[in-house]
Order: C-alpha cells, then sequence, then structure tokens
C-alpha cells in the first residue's frame, strides 16, 4: 500500500460510520487527516481514538454545522490559515431527517443544506486549495438511495410535498449530478489536477438513521444486523481517495470500487446544469461559472 505521507485529506462527518473508518484507515495510512465535525465533543473523541489506532499524531479537527453557510465560510477560512493546499476533500457527511420538515439556520430544507448546499459551498471555496495540490481528488458519497426519490427542480425546498425518504434519495440524486456537473466543470476550465468521483458505500451498519425516529428509523434499526460493518462501507470511499487505477477518473459513480450506471430520467446535462445554477443562487456563490 502506498503510503500517504505526503497528503492532506479533509473527511467530513468523521465522529461516525463510514466517515470515521474512512479517517481512521487514512492516518494508518499516513496522511495528514483533519476531521470536520459539529459535534467538538464527539470530534475530539474520535481524534484521540484514531491517534491512539493508528500512532499517526496528524489528525486535526475542525468544527462546523455543514447545514449552517456561514459555518462553512468560517470553517473555510479557517482551512485556508492553517493548510497550504488540500490534496484530497471526502464530502461524507450526511443524513436523513425525520417526518416533520425542518429548516436550517438560512432557512433551507434540512436535508437539502446539509447533504448537498453545505458541500456545494465546502467544495467551492476549498477549489483553490485543492489546485495547489499536485493531484487532487474531491470524493462524494451519495447513495444507490437515488433510486428512492421523486426529484423535482420545481420544488427543491420541498415546500409543497416532503417525505424524508424521498428527500434523503432526492439529495443522494443531487450528490451524483453535482459531481458530474464539477467534473464537466472542471474540464471545461482545464483544471487538469483535480478530479471528482462519487460512490454508494453499501448499506452499512452506522449511526445512519438513528434520528430519523418514526417507521423508517425503526426499520432502519430492525435492518442493521443485515448490513455490512463501517470497515466494509469505507472501501470505496477510500479507494476513489487514493488508488492509482482511478488516478484520471473523473466524474463517476461508484459501488463495490466498480463503475455504476446512473438509473434516472432526471439525471440530464440540463437539470445537472440547472441544479448547480440554484445551488449557487442558494448558497450566493459563484464556482467554476
Ligand atoms: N449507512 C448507510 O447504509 C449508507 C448508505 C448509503 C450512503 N450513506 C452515506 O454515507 C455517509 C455517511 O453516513 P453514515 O452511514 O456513516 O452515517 P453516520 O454514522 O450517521 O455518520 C454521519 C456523519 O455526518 C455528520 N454530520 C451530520 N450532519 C452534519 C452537519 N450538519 N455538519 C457536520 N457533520 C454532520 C455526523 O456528525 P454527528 O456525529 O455530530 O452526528 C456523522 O459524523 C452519508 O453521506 C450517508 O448518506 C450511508
Amino acid at each position: 500500500m502506498p503510503s500517504l505521507q505526503d497528503k492532506i485529506i479533509l473527511v467530513t462527518g468523521a465522529t461516525s460510520g463510514i466517515g470515521e473508518v474512512t479517517a481512521r484507515e487514512l492516518a494508518r495510512q499516513g496522511a495528514h487527516v483533519i476531521i470536520l465535525a459539529r459535534n467538538a465533543d464527539k470530534a475530539r473523541k474520535t481524534q484521540h481514538a484514531i491517534v491512539a489506532a493508528t500512532g499517526n499524531e496528524r489528525v486535526d479537527v475542525v468544527l462546523a454545522d455543514l447545514s449552517a453557510l456561514a459555518q462553512v465560510h468560517r470553517v473555510a477560512a479557517e482551512l485556508h490559515d492553517k493548510y497550504p493546499r488540500l490534496d484530497v476533500l471526502v464530502n461524507n457527511a450526511g443524513l436523513m431527517f425525520g417526518a416533520e420538515r425542518e429548516l436550517s439556520a438560512d432557512g433551507y430544507e434540512m436535508t437539502l443544506a446539509t447533504n448537498h448546499l453545505g458541500p456545494f459551498l465546502l467544495t467551492s471555496l476549498l477549489l483553490d486549495l485543492l489546485q495547489k495540490s499536485p493531484a487532487a481528488r474531491i470524493v462524494n458519497v451519495a447513495s444507490m438511495a437515488y433510486r428512492f426519490s421523486k426529484p423535482t427542480l420545481d420544488d427543491i425546498q420541498s415546500e409543497r410535498s416532503y417525505s424524508p425518504v424521498w428527500e434523503y434519495g432526492t439529495t443522494k440524486l443531487w450528490n451524483i449530478m453535482f459531481t458530474q456537473e464539477l467534473a464537466e466543470r472542471l474540464r471545461t476550465h482545464g483544471i487538469t489536477n483535480v478530479t471528482t468521483n462519487c460512490l454508494h458505500p453499501g448499506a452499512v451498519a452506522t449511526g445512519y438513521g438513528k434520528q430519523t425516529g418514526g417507521i423508517v428509523g425503526a426499520l432502519l434499526s430492525l435492518g442493521r444486523p443485515f448490513m455490512i460493518s463501517p470497515e466494509k462501507g469505507a472501501q470505496t470511499s477510500l479507494f476513489l481517495a487514493t488508488d492509482a487505477k482511478v488516478a484520471n477518473v473523473s466524474g463517476g459513480f461508484f459501488s463495490k470500487k466498480k463503475l455504476e450506471p446512473v438509473k434516472s430520467d432526471f439525471n440530464t446535462p440540463a437539470n445537472n446544469r440547472r441544479l448547480w445554477e440554484m445551488s449557487e443562487q442558494l448558497t450566493s456563490t459563484n464556482f467554476l461559472d
């Protein structure tokens, strides 16, 4: 296994589940790992656990709630102050909310804010740091749950119709469409040293669904004993973050380390562009225009 000694890698949502294993295994391979978390206590515990498990002391913490755009701006500024470049960004944080539609600090539907808008803005604000790497990668943790979605860009805030399962699935489709459009825009801007891919990790026994509650939360709890371990669930994230085989691949959706076709009629170049433009508007950012 090649050493990651010269890599600086940011993993979001690394206080639990797939992200925690991803951060730990990257640290084990020698990377300088930065954990982005919203909970300071959990982040410190995870940091200490990773250092103890791997002997790698280059494990840092930065704090931000990705659903709040001001916090994303603050943490991006902190990362610019602290690090000369970023080699890998793993946009892993994500979750399913409960039966009641909730709003973020910016007044956006919470699943959209957490799973798509926060990572979109973070990626936009960190692109210059990634471009300072000789070969940077952006890995977006999506899900096969994109197939359980009723995507529409005419009601992106789900004001007319909200269900936690459809909302989660839709934001995971947005993760895939974001990845494809980002790869396209990197190409058209002649940025050849940054790639991006996304993935389905499998059905993984993690904290996923624990805060969903209701029938969906209960069903996920019942299913947990039959799911794969977070160690297995992190394998495709680790593959896309580090493996030489995908050094020149960009815009792909992967499952079990293999390219997977995206089966959604909604996944068209025109809709990818429209989602991008709406995401720019909602986050008040200009990103690779
Ligand atoms: N588990 C599965 O079967 C499965 C399948 C397909 C895709 N995925 C995807 O895999 C990714 C990781 O999920 P997981 O299964 O490992 O779930 P998890 O154990 O619940 O971990 C989610 C992580 O995201 C963090 N997070 C949530 N909201 C955040 C916010 N607003 N700001 C910053 N961090 C936030 C959580 O922090 P706290 O510790 O503070 O809660 C936690 O560290 C997600 O994107 C999920 O959609 C999971």
